[in-house]
Parts: structure tokens; C-alpha cells; sequence
């Protein structure tokens, strides 16, 4: 028991001295799912209610609607704005795959935009070299957690006539000027998989301030069905609902609202300690030869999602093989991500206009370093003495 307690790899393996990511999910985290549990409501109900109106609060939105994940967060609020087949939609080509299947599940096309060199965020050239007749909106993501361009990324979409939509998957918690990412644009999409700042397992969450949007999305991810379970079964018969739309069913249910609600509380003190990580590592990295650490933005903040190096010529080693050295030493890694004008679906319904040569060159440099919350110092010392020696 005591030995398997110190596995912490999620396959089990135990070369693992170092794994990639890890959940921190308290006993309070327990207690907030077993007493949902207990609750005649499993699903649609106040928990839900609850984290909507805490997430709008932290955010600093109108409003906050609970979703299935990320991806049906992006899907639905490409759909409030009548997003569709024959429109197209700029996305980054370095972002992970749905993103751009959130895109393409409306019959729209994602146009693929290159990135910038130092934080891999959609660059704002290639945006503009991508506006056509049929542009509809601009995707932009804040990569690992690092805001992108907000003033200027408005300032096309208003001379355009475009919607902003932003993905905020790694950016809970990321502001600029005190303005929660994902409130600049018409709707910011959310996912509390796993892997980021803070989980409900599965989930995600749509922000805006459009009364339109909100109502739009809070249908349509109840099947369409113009009531909540509460309003039907408050008054009246609860049959009598209407469905004007063909909806989905892409509802957050209690047991993950109530995980919601007891991770947000805690999500300052998370994202402090990825802070602190992510400046442990620059310090003793920087001097690397061959090696570029991640920005670490100024007068913003920054939620640390990833944790990014840019491995350069003088470094004598391929990205892949320091992946492979790395597995060697028991120490996890992966690449965040590859770029998507390489996935096969993509080439078949995506389209740019752009050489794409940053994300083309970038993918052959970047590797993510095992990075959480609750890392400890003795692991980074591992990753960062095990970099070192190579
Ligand atoms: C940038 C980005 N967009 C969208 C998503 C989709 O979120 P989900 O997995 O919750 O559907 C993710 C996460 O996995 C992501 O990293």
C-alpha cells in the first residue's frame, strides 16, 4: 500500500519519478461530491446554479452558463452568433484539435493563422492575412495560460465587422488591466478537463456579457427545452415546455458543479504555486545554453497553464530525443501541440492563407516540462538537474 501510494504516474509505471501533469483534488473536493450525491437532484439543479454565479462573479461577467466541456462550449457559442456552413473562422494553428472541431461541428471552416515566436499566440498579421468576405469571427486562444493581444485582436474584428470568441481553456485565472480573459471578445469558452488549472473531471463554462448569447446556450445545451427542470416542476405542468431549435445535450450535472464550486475556491492558491513553479524553473533554466524559458508576463496576470521550453541549435539535441532522455530519467514531458494544419482532418476542411512558418518551425523546438500545482522543488530539481547533465 505504501509503496503503491508513491506511484503518482496515471499508467502506473513505476520508472515514473516525475509525472507530466497531476490533479490536486482535496478532501474538501470529496466532501463537496459526496454531499451532492445525497441530493434527490442530480443534474440541472442549485450546484449548478451555484458555480454559475460564482465563475460569473470571479470572471467579472453578466453571466456564466455550466456546459459539458470545453469543446460544447466553443461549439454553442459559435451557434448563439449564427456561425454556420460557408462561414469561416481564424483559429491558431497551434491549439489543440478542438478548437478547430468546434468549428467545424457548426459546418463552418477554421482558417489557420500562424503564431508568434516568443508565446505562441495567434499572431496578428496573419490574422489580417487571413480576413476574407467570408470571415465571421476571430478564435483567438491564450496559449498556457498567457494573454494574447486583446486591444489590437478588437481593433481588426471591429474594422472587419467580426465576433471575437475566445478560448480560455488555459486561462483560468489570466487578466490583463484586472479583466478576466475570455470578457474582451462576445463569449470566452472554458474546459475544466484534467489537465487544467482547476477540474470538475469534465466541464466547461461560456462567459458573456450578451443576453442573447446566454439564453442561446442555456437551451440549447438542455435539448432546446425553453425550461429548467426547477421552472418546470415549480409551477404549473412540467410537460408543457417548448423547443423552438434542435438542441444538445451537453448539460453540467450537480456532482461536478459541487467539484466546481470547492476547486474555484481554492484556484488563487493553485495558480500561486504554478507561479511560483514557473519562476523556479526560469531561474534556474535561463542560463541553459541552447535553451529559451517561457515569458513570464509583466503588469499581468498570467496563469502558468504550461510550462514551455524552445530547444535551440546550440542545445546539441533534438526535442525528441531530450523527450526520450527525459522518459529515461523517469521524468513525463510532452508537446503542447502539434500543429494543426498536420492533422489529416484538417488538410481535408481547414484552409490558410499563410506559410504558417513560426508554428511549422516552433513545433520541431517546444517541449512542455512536467508542470502542476502541487510540484515540489525535490521534482523540479530532478527535471531541471536531469536537463543540466544533458
Ligand atoms: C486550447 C483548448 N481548447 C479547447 C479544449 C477543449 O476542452 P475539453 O477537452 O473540455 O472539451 C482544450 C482542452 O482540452 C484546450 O486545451
Amino acid at each position: 500500500m505504501k509503496n503503491s501510494k508513491k506511484i503518482k504516474d496515471a499508467f502506473n509505471d513505476p520508472s515514473i519519478k516525475v509525472p507530466f501533469i497531476l490533479p490536486q483534488i482535496t478532501n474538501d473536493d470529496k466532501k463537496s461530491i459526496n454531499d451532492a450525491l445525497e441530493s434527490p437532484l442530480l443534474t440541472d439543479g442549485p450546484k449548478l446554479r451555484q458555480f454559475e454565479s460564482a465563475f460569473a462573479e470571479f470572471t467579472g461577467s453578466k453571466y456564466a452558463i455550466g456546459v459539458s466541456n470545453g469543446t460544447s462550449a466553443l461549439q454553442l457559442s459559435l451557434k448563439a452568433l449564427n456561425i454556420g456552413k460557408g462561414d469561416e473562422v481564424i483559429i491558431p494553428d497551434i491549439t489543440f484539435i478542438a478548437t478547430a472541431s468546434a468549428v467545424l461541428l457548426t459546418g463552418a471552416t477554421p482558417v489557420l493563422a500562424d503564431v508568434n515566436c516568443d508565446d505562441l499566440n495567434i499572431s496578428l498579421n496573419s490574422i489580417k492575412n487571413n480576413i476574407t468576405s467570408k470571415t465571421k469571427a476571430i478564435l483567438p486562444v491564450h496559449f498556457a495560460g498567457k494573454i494574447c493581444n486583446m486591444t489590437e485582436i478588437k481593433k481588426i474584428a471591429h474594422r472587419h465587422g467580426l465576433f471575437i470568441i475566445e478560448d480560455c481553456a488555459h486561462a483560468i485565472g489570466t487578466k490583463k488591466k484586472n479583466k478576466h480573459a475570455g470578457t474582451f471578445g462576445d463569449a470566452g469558452c472554458f474546459s475544466f478537463y484534467p489537465t487544467k488549472n482547476f477540474t470538475t473531471i469534465e466541464g466547461g463554462m461560456v462567459i458573456t456579457n450578451s443576453k442573447r448569447i446566454a439564453k442561446y446556450v442555456s437551451t440549447a445545451r438542455n435539448h432546446g427545452i425553453t425550461k429548467s427542470l426547477q421552472q418546470r416542476f415549480s409551477r404549473g405542468r412540467p410537460w408543457e415546455y417548448n423547443v423552438f431549435d434542435p438542441g444538445y445535450n451537453y448539460r453540467l450535472d450537480e456532482i461536478r458543479s459541487a467539484l466546481g464550486i470547492s476547486q474555484l475556491k481554492k484556484i488563487k492558491k493553485m495558480n500561486l504555486r504554478r507561479k511560483k513553479a514557473f519562476q523556479y524553473y526560469n531561474a534556474k533554466l535561463h542560463m541553459c545554453k541552447g535553451i529559451t524559458v517561457p515569458l513570464l508576463s509583466h503588469g499581468e496576470e498570467h496563469a502558468c497553464h504550461l510550462y514551455i521550453l524552445k530547444i535551440q541549435k546550440e542545445y546539441h539535441m533534438l526535442r525528441n530525443e531530450l523527450f526520450l532522455k527525459l522518459l529515461r530519467n523517469g521524468i513525463r514531458s510532452s508537446v503542447h501541440y502539434k500543429p494543426l494544419h498536420e492533422f489529416s482532418v484538417c488538410k481535408k476542411l481547414a484552409r490558410w492563407n499563410d506559410s504558417l512558418r513560426n508554428s511549422k518551425e516552433l513545433y520541431k523546438k517546444i517541449i512542455s516540462l512536467p508542470f502542476y500545482s502541487q510540484i515540489s522543488q525535490i521534482e523540479q530539481d530532478k527535471v531541471i538537474n536531469c536537463i543540466k547533465k544533458l
